[in-house]
C-alpha cells in the first residue's frame, strides 16, 4: 500500500559512500539546521496537534507529512553517519558548531498562518536541497536529494490545496 504524502518509489541506499566530512557537514545543515528536516518534523507535529479540534482533514494531512519528514531525517542521518559524522542535532555555521533549538519552529497564530509557514518552509527546503546538489558532486547523494525533493513537491501541492479551503 502506498504511504501517503510521499512518492511511491524507493529511496537510494547509501552504499559505496566514502568518508567525506565536507559533504557530511552540508547534509548536517539540512538534517538539523534552521530549515531542516528536524525542524519540519517538530513544526508539523505541533501544527497537527493545533489543527486537531478545528479541522480533522488538515490535522491528518500534517501528521502524514510529519511522518515522511521523519523518514527524511532518518535517511539524512544514515548518510551523514556513513560520511563520517555523528548525526547529532547540531550543525555547523562556518566553523562554529550550533545546536538545534525550538526557536526554529514557526508556531503560527492560526491555521492559515501555520499552512503559510509550512508552504514557505517546503519551498525553502527544496531550494536548499538544490543548493546541496550543486555543492556535492556525488551521484548517490545527489539522487537521494532529488528523491527527497520529489516528496517535498507533493507536500507543497497538498498544503496549497488545503490552504485554499481555509
Ligand atoms: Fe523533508
Ligand atoms: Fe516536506
Amino acid at each position: 500500500m502506498p504511504v501517503p504524502y510521499r512518492v511511491d518509489t524507493p529511496y537510494p541506499r547509501p552504499e559505496h559512500l566514502d568518508r567525506n566530512i565536507r559533504y557530511a557537514r552540508i547534509l548536517l545543515n539540512s538534517y538539523s539546521g534552521q530549515g531542516s528536516e528536524l525542524t519540519a518534523v517538530m513544526q508539523y507535529l505541533y501544527h497537527h496537534q493545533m489543527a486537531e479540534r478545528q479541522r480533522q482533514d488538515v490535522s491528518d494531512c500534517l501528521r502524514g507529512i510529519a511522518i515522511v519528514e521523519m523518514h527524511h531525517l532518518e535517511l539524512l542521518g544514515e548518510y551523514i553517519n556513513r560520511l563520517g559524522l555523528y548525526p547529532t542535532y547540531s550543525f555547523y555555521q562556518g566553523t562554529r558548531r550550533m545546536r538545534w533549538n525550538s526557536g526554529f519552529v514557526c508556531y503560527g497564530r492560526n491555521l492559515r498562518d501555520m499552512l503559510d509557514s509550512d508552504i514557505a518552509a517546503e519551498t525553502k527546503a527544496i531550494e536548499g536541497y538544490e543548493r546541496d546538489i550543486r555543492s556535492i558532486p556525488d551521484p548517490v547523494i545527489q539522487s537521494l536529494l532529488r528523491r527527497i525533493i520529489e516528496d517535498e513537491e507533493i507536500h507543497v501541492k497538498a498544503l496549497t490545496d488545503l490552504r485554499q479551503t481555509l
